[in-house]
């Protein structure tokens, strides 16, 4: 895994709602090597350690990487507090990001927070993407004009019934599936949402890769505190670093606890 440390100033800055941020940075190390559903690991000043942030999109020729996030505790409220002109340290490209190939029909599934990384994921698919977004109510909704712009199927799902499917967002998924196929399912957000969608690609036999999230330290390989149990080939069981090894894997590869 090679990673750079890069200070990047913030040129762009959008609230998307009340908690949750878009920052666009300029970058002309990170950005030279990276992949749709990496993350970056940020730098919040007065914190020791630095908080994991997926890469929502990035433009190598114009040199800039864009990040969503969510304030969840301290950290993130202090990084929502910076603004455009201030600068961002980050280490990044970390993990490994998603195989992307699009002449495939692909399904992207994100449940809150876990959506952006998806929208730089599908955007190469054009009309060959589905997405299914799950939010908890109409206020919660991200990003899904930017999906539609890039030409996909964009449906929505909210808890309380206030926009689109009321429900969640694997009651989607199969009707999406029962309607036509499609080669790879794509998806991000809580565990439960996850555990879910492996489930339906298993048992419809469609390749599926999840990004996973854990708390983590370092965020490249050398504390051991983002361990996810996973499966090897022959059934047997072993830890893997889902900072290093991940976020994204094989569903079929992740023990559901
Ligand atoms: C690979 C990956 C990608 C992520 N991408 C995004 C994203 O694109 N947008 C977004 O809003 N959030 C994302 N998260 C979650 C985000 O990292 C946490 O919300 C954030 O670290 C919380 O920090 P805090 O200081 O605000 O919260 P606190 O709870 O105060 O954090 C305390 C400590 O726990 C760690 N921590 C807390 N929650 C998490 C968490 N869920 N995952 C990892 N470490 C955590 C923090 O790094 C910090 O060390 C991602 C997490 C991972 C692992
Ligand atoms: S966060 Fe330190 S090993 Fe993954």
């Amino acid at each position: 895994m090679k990673y750079t440390q890069e200070l990047c100033p913030i040129i762009q800055k959008d609230t998307l709602n009340r908690t949750t941020f878009s920052f666009v940075v300029k970058s002309e190390k990170a950005v030279q090597t990276m992949q749709p559903g990496q993350f970056a690991n940020l730098r919040v000043a007065g914190k020791t350690l630095r908080r994991p942030i997926s890469v929502c999109g990035f433009n190598r020729e114009e040199g800039w990487i864009r990040f969503v996030f969510e304030i969840r505790g301290e950290g993130t409220a202090i990084l929502a507090r910076m603004n455009e002109g201030d600068t961002l340290d980050i280490l990044a490209p970390l993990g490994n990001g998603f195989a992307i190939d699009p002449t495939e029909k692909a399904v992207f599934v994100g449940g809150g927070i876990g959506v952006p990384p998806l929208l730089g994921a599908s955007a190469p698919y054009g009309e060959n993407a589905t997405v299914l977004l799950g939010f908890r109510n109409m206020r919660a909704i991200i990003l899904s004009d930017e999906f539609e712009a890039n030409g996909a199927d964009v449906r929505i799902a909210t808890d309380d019934g206030s926009y689109g499917h009321h429900g969640f967002v694997t009651q989607l998924l199969a009707q999406r599936l029962d309607e036509a196929p499609c080669d790879v399912i794509y998806a991000c957000g809580p565990t439960p949402m996850l555990k879910l969608v492996a489930a339906e690609a298993e048992q419809r036999g469609i390749r599926c890769m999840v990004s996973l999230e854990e708390r983590m330290g370092c965020g490249v390989g050398a504390c051991l505190v983002c361990a996810c149990k996973t499966k090897r080939e022959d059934g047997s069981e072993t830890y893997r670093h889902v900072c290093k090894n991940g976020p994204v894997f094989d569903s079929r590869e992740v023990v559901w606890e």
